[in-house]
């Protein structure tokens, strides 16, 4: 018998404000069929302008915690997910922790973008094995819409990106047969910080001169991510295979082994890719970035969700999430849900 974790209870959370690719044509030049064509996504959801990255992690919680028949006094570790925290600092955990009404609970941020969640389940796998933490919330949630540049001059990202929330409760458990008992099996995290500005925001930050912020980087649009849209493509396709093969060798299973795989909601074209170059059967692949868009650290959970509602993720099938996003990170947690 060992000691690991296992998913206990997923939940997510959508704001209110359908924006449709039509409705993007109205603030900049660009079409339904453009963004169709080149990423799948049909619609994604923005918040309002009072709702803050926290708001949206504190929904998922609750449902997970629902979903996980726990109290939230039973939580004792949260790890939030974000790139698009409350403020810059401190951390948007402790918002979280506040709302949630956790005082005393430890609350860790993870910046690891769109492999966020991936990181953050296997930190919290990693405290469950290792400390005296029971049950830990582990959350992606992102606020894009008001970090993006609008107009035309925006397009080539404001047209991927849409805001939301997941969440699951990670629970510690007995693994007495690692065959059949729901629990982690494997992770595998990845970094190249040498494509860092390949995918990220330049400002505010340190690494400018003698201010973080100022009117000349506001001038010059540094506070808006940039992009490089092909290179992002090529490294995902490449790297998203090596991380499920290398983790499916490490725990001695194939492909067809694999009842689900969640892949990172980035672009519809990169999944179909990485589904191709690994013969995957499409069936066996669960999408939401039609409805949601790029939802970053939230995708997996709200990718989850979504496939416990439509009946494509049952107890006891073995899964696999992946990710790739900026830094860049990328990584594959194999897992008997
Ligand atoms: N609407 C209309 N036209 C646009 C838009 C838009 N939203 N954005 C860019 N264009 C124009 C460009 O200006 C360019 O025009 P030009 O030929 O007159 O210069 C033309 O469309 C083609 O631009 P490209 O950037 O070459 O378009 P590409 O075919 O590479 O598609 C895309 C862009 C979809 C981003 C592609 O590079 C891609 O799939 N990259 C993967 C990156 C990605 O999906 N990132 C998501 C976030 S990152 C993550 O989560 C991992």
């Amino acid at each position: 018998m060992a000691v690991g974790s296992k998913i206990t209870g997923v939940g997510g959370y959508l704001p209110n404000n359908l924006v449709t690719n039509h409705d993007l044509e109205k603030m900049m030049d660009t079409s339904d069929e453009w963004i169709r064509q080149r990423t799948g996504i049909e619609q994604r959801y923005w918040v309002d302008d009072s709702t803050a990255t926290s708001d949206l992690a504190l929904e998922a919680c609750l449902a997970a915690l629902d979903d996980a028949k726990l109290k939230k006094e039973e939580i004792d570790l949260i790890v939030l997910s974000t790139l698009s925290g409350d403020v810059d600092f401190p951390g948007c955990a402790c918002f979280l922790q506040a709302k949630l009404g956790l005082p005393g609970v430890p609350a860790l941020d993870i910046r690891q973008q769109c492999t966020g969640f991936i990181y953050g389940l296997s930190i919290a796998d990693n405290f469950i094995k290792c400390g005296p933490y029971k049950n830990v919330l582990v959350v992606g949630a992102e606020i894009h819409s008001k970090g993006m540049d609008k107009t035309t001059r925006g397009r080539d990202i404001s047209v991927l990106f849409g805001d939301g929330a997941g969440a699951v409760v990670l629970s510690k458990t007995e693994v007495n047969n690692p065959e059949t008992d729901s629990h982690i099996i494997f992770h595998d995290l990845h970094a190249d910080g040498r494509f860092a500005m390949d995918l990220g925001m330049p400002a505010p930050g340190t690494s400018h001169g003698p201010n973080r912020m100022d009117q000349e980087m506001l001038d010059k649009n540094l506070h808006f991510g940039v992009m490089n849209g092909q290179k992002v493509f090529i490294n995902a396709v490449k790297k998203m295979p090596e991380t499920l093969r290398h983790s499916l060798n490490a725990v001695e299973k194939e492909l067809s082994d694999i009842d689900l795989f969640l892949f990172h909601q980035a672009n519809l074209r990169i999944n179909q890719k990485v589904g191709d170059i690994l013969k995957i059967p499409a069936e066996k692949v669960f999408n939401t970035v039609q409805k949601y868009g790029n939802t970053t650290s939230a995708t997996i959970p709200l990718g989850m969700r979504d496939a416990i509602e439509a009946g494509k993720l049952r107890p006891g099938m073995l899964i696999s999430l992946t990710a790739f996003g900026s830094g860049f990170t990328w990584g594959t947690i194999i897992l008997r849900f």
